[in-house]
């Protein structure tokens, strides 16, 4: 029987379920959870990387991140590794993944693998919370906005990529990717007006110089980040969390030098995004 504790702003810890086997119950149970909450953990999973797929497939189908280097023999399945030698991590600002394309990915399951003996946390932030803080006065303006999002900067040929993670990303040619979406979204799922705005993506409003974004961007972002909207995620090995991109940010914390840290993501695709 599945036992379910919402967190905060974002979230719910799900207990008395093994991945492997999901009733067509659970599975709706599931459904309504993450709808509602845009953000599963689950722990103590023990996951093959077919059973992993498997899970996956339950919420649509893959989408194949064209950037990261696959775990070998398996490339739907993205490596999120950090390694002694490495400064950098993946994933080490506030962002939400695929906010550059058209018709960005529904969300991720990330599976931990290895884990260094402290640290690596996941930090998340509740976009959906965000908004609903926010002033009538600064809801109604943003409404009336849309962003440009794009991937150059990131994983482009012009992007600084640090060398010692150049071997983890792949395929800078392919960052051409420029999308816009509105500002305030009607989540796909919950029907919850959401912010859809992040530090890792988005370069400016449509229709706004970068300069002019600039100050609005950032004070959303304080915003969004603030503690009471936001979750601190404590890995264990086998724990799985599941996000939706379209209703959260996260940041992979950087504070476990000379230690490696090796995790799995499978990337689910989305819809398009509507006011
Ligand atoms: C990511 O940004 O997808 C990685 C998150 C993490 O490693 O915790």
């Amino acid at each position: 029987m599945i036992q379910c504790t919402p967190i905060g702003a974002v979230g719910a810890e799900v207990d008395g379920i093994d991945l492997n086997m999901i009733s067509d119950e659970d599975l709706e149970n599931l459904k309504a959870l993450f709808a509602e909450t845009g953000l599963l953990f689950f722990r103590d999973q023990e996951l093959s990387p077919e059973a992993h797929l498997d899970f996956a497939k339950k919420w649509g189908p893959i989408n194949v991140n064209r950037f990261f280097t696959p775990v070998e023999g398996y490339p739907s399945i993205a490596e999120v590794r950090k390694e002694p030698h490495q400064q950098y991590n993946i994933g080490g600002n506030w962002h939400t993944d695929h906010s550059y394309d058209q018709i960005p990915a529904l969300g991720s399951m990330l599976y931990a693998k290895e884990l260094p003996k402290v640290g690596g946390d996941t930090l998340f932030a509740g976009c959906a919370a965000a908004f609903d803080t926010l002033s009538e006065g600064m809801k109604s303006t943003l409404r009336s906005l849309r962003a440009v999002h794009s991937s150059r900067h990131v994983f482009g040929k012009s992007a600084a990529i640090p060398d010692d993670m150049a071997d983890l990303f792949g395929n800078a040619d392919k960052a051409l990717q420029d999308a816009e979406h509105p500002v305030v979204i009607k989540h796909p799922l919950s029907g919850r007006e959401t912010l859809y705005v992040n530090p890792g993506f988005t370069t400016r409003f449509v229709g706004w110089t970068e300069k002019e974004s600039n100050s609005l961007l950032s004070l959303l972002y304080e915003h969004i980040s603030r503690p009471e909207h936001t979750y601190r995620f404590q890995w264990s090995k086998g724990a799985l969390a599941f996000w939706d991109n379209r209703a959260t940010w996260h940041l992979a914390v950087n504070d476990y030098p000379g230690e490696t840290r090796l995790m799995h993501r499978i990337t689910i695709e989305g819809e398009p995004l509507e006011p």
